[in-house]
């Protein structure tokens, strides 16, 4: 009996605080409303004109699910928040966002639509963002948050109904090794699960590197590419800003956005390339395609290495410069080949289509020792090739001759690394050819032909 009267007190008081709250949260939202409404106006406009972009939307398009994949921990806090997250790690630079966003001023600025005031970013999307170098040659994209005090542009151009994907195809392009390393294995990352539902916009458009990549570039994405350059409006129900890169050449397959590995990367090639060989042992005669390179760490004895290839029952076939521009070609040309031989180079890089079992024999120049491995030879043993390594003598690399056996660059290359890369590349990188001592790398050969007939496709 005693218990009740205190049970009514503590429901009053109960009752109260909420009613407080509630006054407080509205005399907060009250306020802040006055606040905020110099640009409520405008945001308000163009939140109608942005949601009536997002009404033609497909109804079953996951959007936000196919984002969200890509944001993990605090960002997917945020993410769920704000409908905008961004993240950036030593390597590249992330935002995604799930609200409409207009794109413009040559892909260089993405207004997106925000309630949440928002810190404005700029994100040069291109995954090597630890090297000043090669960011140098990427533009930067400015996002724009609903908040700012710049204004959208007033009218869509284009509207598009799937995810736009913005990435910059300058950076280190040209080079075979940056272009799958730093953009065609992390568009794969970030685009694959959205089985083609998403435009890409490339910013610092280089029609030549898109026609090479066409292949990719159309299995990824079910829309012709945009190029915005031309002053247009494109507006998007959201969008991702930058792409997600794991490692040298390869796929994580627990990192962002899980589930891919290197051997769906090279599924999606086979797919890509129409490649027919899935592995070594489907080749009768081993074919040995020789990495031919004619600026620097080039064979000066290729003709005798040709020679003594042949010798040992292989077919040979040299990859020249011109021929391997036309990767639409030569990805099939790699893929019926059993061994590739290559100095140290971005050559190299075409293992990749390799099929299982193959062997890559990489030459390894004078102090290349850590590039070697980590560039070519662990992603080799990921992607399912075998991996043999000929490193040269002093007396195989021209500096020898250039600068007599005694000298620092051949005795302790570490004193030319110390004074930094520009010196140790133009030593050893542009600098360094190779003549090879025939019967030394005979062995690695052999090893090489022991291994493909030893190779069964249950192995790999
Ligand atoms: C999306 O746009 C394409 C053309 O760009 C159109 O064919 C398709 O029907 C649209 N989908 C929806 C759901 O509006
Ligand atoms: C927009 O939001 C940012 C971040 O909170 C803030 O710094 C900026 O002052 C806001 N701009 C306007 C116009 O309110
Ligand atoms: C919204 O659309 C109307 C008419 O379609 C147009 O007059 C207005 O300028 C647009 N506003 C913005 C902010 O795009
Ligand atoms: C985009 O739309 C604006 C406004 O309607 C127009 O002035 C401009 O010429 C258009 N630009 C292109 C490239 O179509
Ligand atoms: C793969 O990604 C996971 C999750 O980000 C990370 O913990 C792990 O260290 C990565 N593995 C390698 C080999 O980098």
């Amino acid at each position: 009996m005693e218990k009740e009267p205190r049970r009514l007190v503590n429901y009053a008081t109960l009752a109260i605080c909420l009613v407080l709250i509630v006054l407080v949260y509205a005399t907060f939202f009250q306020s802040n409303d006055t606040l905020i409404g110099s640009w409520e106006y405008r945001l308000s406009n163009s939140r109608s004109n942005l949601s009536s972009e997002r009404i033609n939307i497909d109804a079953d398009y996951p959007q936000e699910f196919l984002l969200r994949r890509l944001v993990r921990g605090d960002d997917r806090v945020r993410f769920d928040f704000d409908g905008f997250s961004c993240h950036a790690d030593v390597h590249s630079e992330v935002c995604v966002a799930n609200k409409p966003v207009r794109i413009y001023n040559k892909g260089l600025t993405v207004y997106v639509y925000d309630d949440q005031p928002q810190v404005e970013r700029i994100v040069r999307p291109y995954a090597r963002r630890e090297d000043e170098t090669a960011m140098k040659f990427v533009s930067p994209v400015q996002i724009l948050h609903g908040n700012s005090t710049i204004r959208p542009p007033a009218a869509c151009n284009f509207t598009h109904n799937v995810t736009a994907v913005v990435f910059s195809s300058k950076g280190f392009t040209g080079n075979v090794f940056h272009e799958f390393n730093e953009i065609i294995i992390p568009l794969f990352i970030t685009t694959r699960h959205f089985r083609s539902r998403l435009k890409f916009v490339i910013t610092d458009f280089e029609l030549w590197w898109v026609q090479k990549y066409n292949r990719v570039l159309s299995h990824l994405s079910g829309y012709d590419v945009i190029n915005p350059g031309d002053g247009s409006v494109h507006c998007f129900p959201g969008a991702v800003i930058g792409l997600k890169y794991h490692n040298n050449l390869a796929l994580n397959i627990t990192d962002i956005p899980g589930g891919y590995s290197m051997f769906d990367f090279k599924q999606f090639l086979k797919e890509s390339y129409n490649l027919k060989i899935n592995h070594v042992s489907e080749i009768r005669k081993p074919v040995l395609m020789l990495i031919s390179r004619h600026n620097s760490r080039r064979f000066l004895n290729e003709d005798e290495l040709v020679e003594m290839m042949e010798g040992l029952g292989f077919r040979v076939t040299r990859a020249e410069p011109e021929r391997v521009s036309n990767l639409d070609e030569f990805a099939e040309v790699v893929n019926s080949c059993s061994v590739m031989v290559g100095a140290h180079g971005a050559g190299l890089t075409n293992e990749i289509f390799l099929p299982a079992g193959a062997v890559t024999v990489q030459v390894v120049p004078l102090a290349h020792e850590w590039v070697s491995t980590n560039y070519f030879g662990g992603p080799a043993k990921a992607m399912g090739v075998q991996y043999l390594e000929y490193k040269i003598e002093p007396e195989e690399s021209s500096l020898f001759d250039a600068y007599g056996k005694d000298h620092p660059v051949i005795t302790d290359p570490e004193t030319v690394i110390s004074k930094g890369y520009y010196a140790y590349r133009s030593v050893y990188v542009d600098g360094q050819d190779l003549k090879i001592n025939i019967e030394r790398f005979k062995k690695t050969l052999i090893e090489a032909k022991q291994i493909l007939e030893t190779s069964t496709p249950f192995d790999t």
